[in-house]
């Protein structure tokens, strides 16, 4: 049965939430599922706003249905061609023989490549930066926004009603069950980690194209954003756009401490631990430590667009890095992040190599300080090393 919610007059949710899946992208848990986001508009021309993930189209297809009432599909809008807001087009092609695909030039490359045994070019609708096509009474303005994440990506304002559509940009990992709209969840507790965790780990590499984005829309009154994946953004407009402000710059939300150890038998996380404590002792709240080897790296690189502090702190594993601190930087590394202080604790029963492995690493970055010099531990931390971590202390609260 169709399960749809209207936005406006003339404007409908008809999106729905995956709550089987583990993973997004094959890659990303998602332990409370994921919404995949549609909106369909119904003024003189009706135009839908993308489509929706495999894993919710037989849903999507009776909301689609159920909006138009028995009414033509004249647009289907393609904002972004990955897969997870695609899975749609085919049935709809076939269902609504007279509607067009409106898409940028590089949208239609990759909907040929995607859907190569369709004859597509007599129900294509290509479009440009900052044209206009007009539904009736909704007027929507196209806005290319190459990378923020993929090169053909684009975004709609909604001229009469003041609506942004915008693609992956403002979404968040997690499933919404009846209530759509910031203000009938609540944000700061519930979806924020989670805003920020799909940002940095889907968007957070290309910041700059995210603040190109950002001075493209500075222009635009903007009433609600309408993203494809979490909740709707209304009352909370200006929080979520700061926010991706921020995070565009790389700046730290807030002074914060996270600390990511890896440990074999307890005695790297001991000393990861004391100094958090000693942190503690001096005033910093909101420490926050995680075991690399139980935490997905997508939910420490999360907290890493948050804290402008970091601990990291691993052993030396048969010689190398311990595999899953590798992991986890090579992983910060390819997502860009920049503008960040880090203390590092090596661990090495016979031959410490774990503090120059991570150093190589984000020594490739930019703007990050490395606090010197790091601690190291011969198999545990030792009384006589209290002055050493103190020290390290000081460097991070300086
Ligand atoms: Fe939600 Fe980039 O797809």
């Amino acid at each position: 049965m169709q399960c749809t919610r209207k936005l406006t007059e003339m404007i409908y949710w008809v999106g729905g939430s995956d709550r089987r899946s583990t993973m997004f992208e094959n890659r990303f848990p998602i332990t409370q599922g994921m919404a995949y986001n549609s909106y369909l508009i119904t003024d003189e021309k009706t135009a839908l706003m993308d489509t929706v993930d495999a894993s919710i189209s037989q849903l999507f297809m009776e909301n689609v249905e159920h909006v138009l009432k028995g009414r033509d599909l004249d647009y289907l809008i393609v904002n972004h061609m990955e897969p997870d807001h695609c899975a749609g087009i085919e049935a709809l092609l076939l269902r609504y023989p007279n509607m067009r695909i409106v898409g940028n030039s590089r949208t239609i490359q990759f909907l040929k490549q995607f859907y190569a045994r369709h004859r597509l070019d007599e129900r294509i609708f290509l479009v440009e930066d900052g044209q206009e096509l007009s539904l009736g009474s909704h007027i929507l303005r196209f806005a290319l926004a190459p990378m923020v994440h993929w090169p053909e990506a684009m975004v709609v304002y909604e001229k009469s009603e003041r609506l942004l559509f915008s693609a992956d940009a403002f979404g968040a990992f997690g499933s919404l069950g009846g209530n759509l709209f910031d203000d009938e969840l609540n944000i700061e507790k519930d979806w924020m980690d989670e805003t920020r965790r799909y940002y940095a780990n889907i968007v957070g590499k290309f910041g700059a194209q995210v603040k190109a984005l950002l001075d493209k829309l500075s222009g635009f009154e903007i009433r609600m954003i309408c993203p494809l994946h979490g909740p709707v953004w209304r009352t909370h407009v200006d929080l979520i756009l700061h926010k991706y402000d921020l995070w565009s710059r790389y700046v730290p939300e807030e002074q914060a401490v996270m600390v990511a150890y890896g440990s074999m038998y307890g005695n790297t996380e001991n000393a990861a631990v004391a100094l958090a404590s000693m942190l503690a002792e001096k005033g910093m709240r909101n420490i926050r430590i995680y075991d690399v080897s139980r935490t997905d790296p997508s939910y420490l690189i999360g907290e890493m667009f948050r804290c402008s502090h970091m601990i990291l702190a691993a052993p030396t594993y048969t010689g190398e890095l311990f595999p899953e601190m590798e992991t986890l930087l090579l992983d910060i590394k390819s997502i860009n992040l920049q503008n960040r202080t880090v203390a590092l604790i090596q661990n090495g029963t016979w031959g410490p190599v774990a503090a120059r492995k991570m150093k190589a690493i984000l020594e490739g970055m930019k703007e990050i300080t490395i606090l010197e010099p790091e601690l190291t531990l011969k198999s545990t931390l030792r009384e006589d090393q209290t002055a050493e971590l103190e020290k390290l202390r000081d460097l991070l609260l300086n």
